[in-house]
């Protein structure tokens, strides 16, 4: 079984295909980088994995699933791009933060029941960030704010990480720090990994493979 299948995806905004006949594979397991320039196409493809656009043609499967026919989003945790301005929108504790992403098993009065919370701290004790569970998002270095972004992802037990750019603006120990992380994920808690990153110098380090999305294709990296 995969966990996700694209097969010959193509999708423009305007007449431009941005994306030409794209296919790949994240198997089970997996810890698959996309690279390309500014403007190739990535964080398109993973808007359109995510149902935020919807494709022109061609194929994406999501656990065996046609992504038409599939809803269960909170098998896939999305990790987005981080930046001061985004994270001014958040003035709430690590903690408040992470837990909100638990809406759908809030109590009857739509509110986090004691289990979300423990999930909570589970989750910062897994990634040994519970220092940061009282923090104020908009207070966290770039570092902390994305690893805080992970735990939000990882709530709901995802079988799937999607990461776009995790590490732009983080130093390179927190760089470093940041994806022996995930590698950590990907290996003990068996989660599959497609993230995006040019910064291929430390990332080739972590991921198991690589691939290149150039003139709307995919090309080995
Ligand atoms: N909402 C939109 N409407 C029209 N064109 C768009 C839209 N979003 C992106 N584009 C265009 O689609 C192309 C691909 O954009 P995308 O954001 O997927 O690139 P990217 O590979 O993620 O780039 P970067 O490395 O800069 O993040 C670009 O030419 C961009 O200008
Ligand atoms: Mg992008």
């Amino acid at each position: 079984m995969k966990d996700i299948e694209v097969k010959d995806l193509v999708f423009s905004y305007g007449k431009d295909e941005i994306l030409n006949k794209v296919s790949f594979d994240l198997n089970k397991g997996d810890f698959l980088t996309i690279q390309g320039e500014n403007g190739s196409g990535k964080s398109t493809l993973i808007k359109l994995i995510l149902k935020d656009l919807k494709k022109k043609s061609g194929q994406i499967k999501l656990f065996d699933q046609n992504i038409e026919d599939f809803d269960d989003y909170t098998k896939i945790g999305y990790v987005p791009q981080v930046n001061d301005a985004n994270k001014l929108a958040f003035p709430v504790t690590g903690k408040e933060f992470v837990v909100l992403n638990l809406y759908k098993k809030f109590n009857i009065f739509n509110r986090p029941n004691k289990k979300c919370y423990k999930k909570v701290h589970d989750i910062f004790e897994i990634l040994n960030i519970e220092n940061l569970l009282n923090v104020p998002f908009n207070q966290l270095s770039g570092g902390q704010a994305q690893k805080v972004m992970i735990a939000r992802a990882m709530v709901n037990d995802p079988k799937i990480l999607l990461l776009d750019e995790p590490t732009v603006g983080v130093d390179e120990k927190s760089k470093r720090d940041f994806l022996k992380l995930l590698a950590h994920l990907n290996d003990k808690h068996k989660i599959s990994i497609l993230m995006i990153s040019h910064e291929m110098d430390v990332v080739r380090e972590f991921s198991k493979r690589e691939i290149r999305l150039k003139n709307g294709r995919i090309v080995d990296a």
